[in-house]
């Protein structure tokens, strides 16, 4: 497809401002700029404007889910406990009134008991680059932790603790609330080990009680009730795609 037309169709420009984004040398072609207006583009070519890579406006559904706590990340449980894409198959059922539900992969894992922000999507390989380990997108939680942490405790926290045999990456805490002998704790971190936020208060000697994860990157919960799905928006969609590329 010719480059203007590709770019028009991914919502950036009408084709006639694209041939000016590529006259001004603003379009790159897997890394490399081009200029030719004739420029051809096919399936698989990375295609950025302005250094943010664009993509056709396509039939990948991206969304945000509340999960809730009791319900597993993984497409089916050998304990028969429900997942999240039974939340999402029920949801997409009643909101489009149809039975034909699409394949969405979640992106990363909550644990049974973790609550919050998760992302859903038919994307698969976005899913995939997304969760990749080199990919340092923050994620805040709110622990509600016990008993209180000491600013020593706050320090190696930040500073990187060991857990199953290595450093975690330096994340941030924050101390929300105080009440009683339990603290509303923020954590931002910038990896998704295993049950990383439990393990990381655990070797500092603390027990979290409560865990919910209230931003990705760009993406925040807000005030999406618990349990509900909702679709992401463009701009949040293309957050995600350039998340990868950074
Ligand atoms: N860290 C945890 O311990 N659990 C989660 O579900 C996510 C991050």
């Amino acid at each position: 497809m010719r480059i203007n037309k590709y770019i028009a169709a991914c919502g950036v420009a009408s084709r006639r401002k694209a041939d000016e984004l590529v006259a001004q040398g603003r379009v790159a072609v897997n890394g490399s700029v081009v200029t030719e207006l004739g420029t051809e583009v096919s399936d698989g070519d990375k295609v950025a404007v302005d250094g943010k890579i664009i993509a056709l406006q396509s039939a990948e559904l991206y969304f945000m889910l509340n999960k809730p706590q009791g319900c597993v990340t993984t497409a089916s449980d050998d304990r028969d406990r429900q997942t999240v894409l039974d939340i999402f198959s029920v949801w997409y059922k009643n909101t489009n009134k149809t039975s034909n539900v699409p394949r969405v992969f979640p992106v990363g894992r909550l644990d049974y008991n973790t609550q919050g922000l998760l992302i859903l999507t038919t994307d698969g390989d976005l899913a995939n680059l997304l969760m990749h380990p080199k990919n340092h997108i923050e994620k805040t939680y709110i622990a509600k932790v016990r008993p209180h942490l000491t600013s020593e405790d706050i320090a190696r926290l930040e500073g990187g603790v060991v857990i199953d045999n290595e450093k975690t990456l330096p994340a941030t805490v924050k101390v929300l609330k105080t009440v009683g002998n339990k603290q509303n704790v923020q954590i931002t971190i910038c990896q998704g080990r295993n049950r990383q936020v439990r393990k990381m208060f655990e070797a500092v000697g603390k027990v979290v009680e409560k865990l919910e994860r209230t931003r990705v990157g760009a993406l925040e919960l807000g005030n999406l009730p618990r349990g509900q799905i909702r679709p992401l928006t463009e701009k949040e969609i293309t957050y995600l795609k350039n998340a990868n590329s950074k």
